[in-house]
């Protein structure tokens, strides 16, 4: 039987990667994306339909004329600093506009939601590895919208049935492995990309920001996860929804954390080119270190990461930040 997926943000950096990933396992995808800052062209197949969660008349012609077996929601703001300075554009889009989704989806009786969440929800780590019984404190409005959302789905299950799988992300990074697809924000803040644009030459250098952490190398430490492992995770957690079982959240990462530092020298080692880094103050909000225990992913979902080597994260970036 072939499944139809509806997939929210699907023109985005991880929902463009889950698209493609979809239908190669054979599945009917709809895409659905304002181009806020997604890129049209990164959705490989299936339909494309241009608009916004926040239209409930499109969302209902939407679920009228389709009868789909899951929705996948990757339509959010993503920059914490941006949501300090802005609150009301994240709690609008990423809270308002999720609520107007979910609420369609009951009215249509949709059954599923793979929602995409964050390690934001958590805040500062009252210990690492952070499993799912570490206690959510947001500190940020990026995280609290994230938060609530999560809050806001047991009563959706409760009132409408409809169960609903939170996959909170550490730090998703490196690109399609066949080169097809990557990570184009813009403006790009995230690491990676950042340290592999100062390596191409479209940027003079990379500032680090802060090198007095209590680490060992004085840089911040993060735990990067491929996006094609997301994207199994995703996968496995369609599949354990649609076996029946009941709402869940998990974390994903590789529970192992890289410095800024090691990011660094990883992409000095993968392009062979010398990147200039300078010094900078810390950036706010910023946690010492965010390493995740996915056990519960793996034991639950059965989920292996395959590309938890950061030369190979990097390598893909690099392939993704080279192409013609
Ligand atoms: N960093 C720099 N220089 C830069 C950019 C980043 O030193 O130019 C540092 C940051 O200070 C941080 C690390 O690199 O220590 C990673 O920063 P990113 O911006 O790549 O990622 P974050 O850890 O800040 O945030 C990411 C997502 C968020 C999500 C969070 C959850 O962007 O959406 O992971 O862990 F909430």
């Amino acid at each position: 039987m072939t499944r139809k997926v509806l997939v929210v943000g699907g023109a985005g950096y991880i929902g463009s990667h889950m698209v493609k990933y979809l239908l190669d396992q054979g599945c009917s995808v709809v895409t659905l994306d304002n181009l806020s800052t997604g890129h049209r062209d990164a959705v490989l197949g299936g339909e494309f339909v241009c608009g916004d969660i926040a239209d409930s008349r499109l969302l209902s012609q939407l679920f009228t004329a389709h009868r789909f077996d899951a929705v996948m929601h990757f339509a959010s703001y993503i920059q914490v600093g941006e949501s300090v300075v802005k609150p009301a554009m994240y709690y609008h889009n990423n809270v308002a506009n999720t609520l107007n989704l979910l609420h369609a989806m009951a009215q249509h009786g949709v059954p599923h939601f793979v929602f995409s969440s964050t390690a934001a929800t958590f805040g500062e780590p009252a210990y690492v590895p952070i499993d799912e019984h570490h206690p959510q404190q947001p500190i940020n409005p990026y995280g609290r919208g994230k938060w609530m959302i999560e809050q806001a789905l047991p009563d959706y299950q409760h009132a409408y049935g409809l169960t609903a799988v939170c996959l909170r992300y550490f730090n998703a990074a490196g690109a399609h492995p066949g080169g097809l697809l990557g990570e184009r924000h813009e403006p790009e803040t995230h690491l990676i990309p950042l340290v592999l644009q100062a390596a191409s030459g479209r940027r003079s250098h990379i500032s680090v920001f802060g090198t007095d952490y209590p680490t060992p190398d004085g840089t911040c430490i993060r735990d990067y996860i491929h996006v094609t492992d997301l994207c199994d995770a995703h996968w496995l957690a369609l599949q354990y929804l649609w076996n029946g079982q009941p709402s869940q959240n998990f974390n994903l990462g590789n529970g192992q954390g890289f410095s800024v530092q090691e990011v660094i020298d990883t992409a000095r080692e993968v392009t062979g080119k010398a990147i200039e880094v300078q010094v900078s103050q810390r950036r706010p909000g910023d946690p010492v270190s965010l390493v995740a225990d996915s056990s519960l992913a793996r034991a639950v979902l059965g989920w292996k990461p395959q590309f938890t080597d950061l030369k190979t994260i990097v390598s893909h970036a690099w392939v993704w930040e080279t192409r013609t």
